[in-house]
């Protein structure tokens, strides 16, 4: 698979399957982040491995889901992650501006996923005093955000979006549609903006 059709392939995963990810994989995923563009090489983030089966429930509890459709798009039993790695921030390196190397570094890890055959959904939705609290984190780090993971158990699509509307939904088959801008409508040659 080349690294565009990764791209493509790609998609939030909100139904998994539940067999474990060995641990070389999941650590895999954050040795491909670790080499992303930093912003003056600085590499301020720290990743956190949430694997122990104790805590999957409790972090779980941290999170929400699919806002455009809720509940409709909830991991159900039986179909929750089985994984998760949390994003730190280092404030120690970096207090501010850490966006844009956090953007590089997961989408790093999410396309290595979908190399590895598994399935991600990216949270910025989650009560993060309340994994500060589970983990016992130190102060000096933020939390950023946190990724679920686990083996696909839905096949979502992405389509152009119709009528401006860059809503998801869910069909009558239950499959989740992923509506993205037209390439024609973003992108520009030189001085033809509109
Ligand atoms: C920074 C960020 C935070 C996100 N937070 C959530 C979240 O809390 N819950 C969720 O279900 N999806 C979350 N998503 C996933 C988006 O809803 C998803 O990327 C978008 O609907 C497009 O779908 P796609 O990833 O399949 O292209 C987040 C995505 C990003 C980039």
């Amino acid at each position: 698979m080349s690294i565009f059709q990764t791209i493509f392939k790609r998609r939030t995963i909100r139904s998994f399957k539940q067999d474990a990810i060995q641990p070389e994989k999941l650590k895999k995923l954050v040795d491909a982040a670790r080499v992303a563009p930093q912003a003056a090489n600085l590499q301020p983030l720290k990743y956190v491995i949430i694997n122990d089966e104790k805590l999957l429930e409790p972090i779980f509890k941290t999170t929400a889901w699919a806002g455009y459709i809720r509940p409709a798009a909830d991991p159900q039993e039986g179909q929750k992650p089985v994984a998760y790695i949390l994003i730190l921030v280092d404030s120690e390196i970096k207090k501010e501006g850490y966006d844009v190397d956090a953007g590089a570094a997961v989408e790093n890890l999410l396309l290595t996923a979908v190399e590895e055959g598994l399935g991600t959904a990216w949270l910025g939705a989650i009560d993060r005093k309340k994994i500060k609290e589970l983990l016992n984190i130190p102060d000096k780090y933020i939390i950023h955000t946190l990724v679920a993971l686990g083996y696909p158990g839905e096949n979502p699509v992405i389509e152009d979006e119709k009528d401006n509307s860059i809503r998801y939904y869910k069909d009558e088959n239950n499959v989740l549609h992923v509506p993205k801008r037209k390439l024609e409508d973003i992108v520009f040659f030189n001085n033809k903006i509109v």
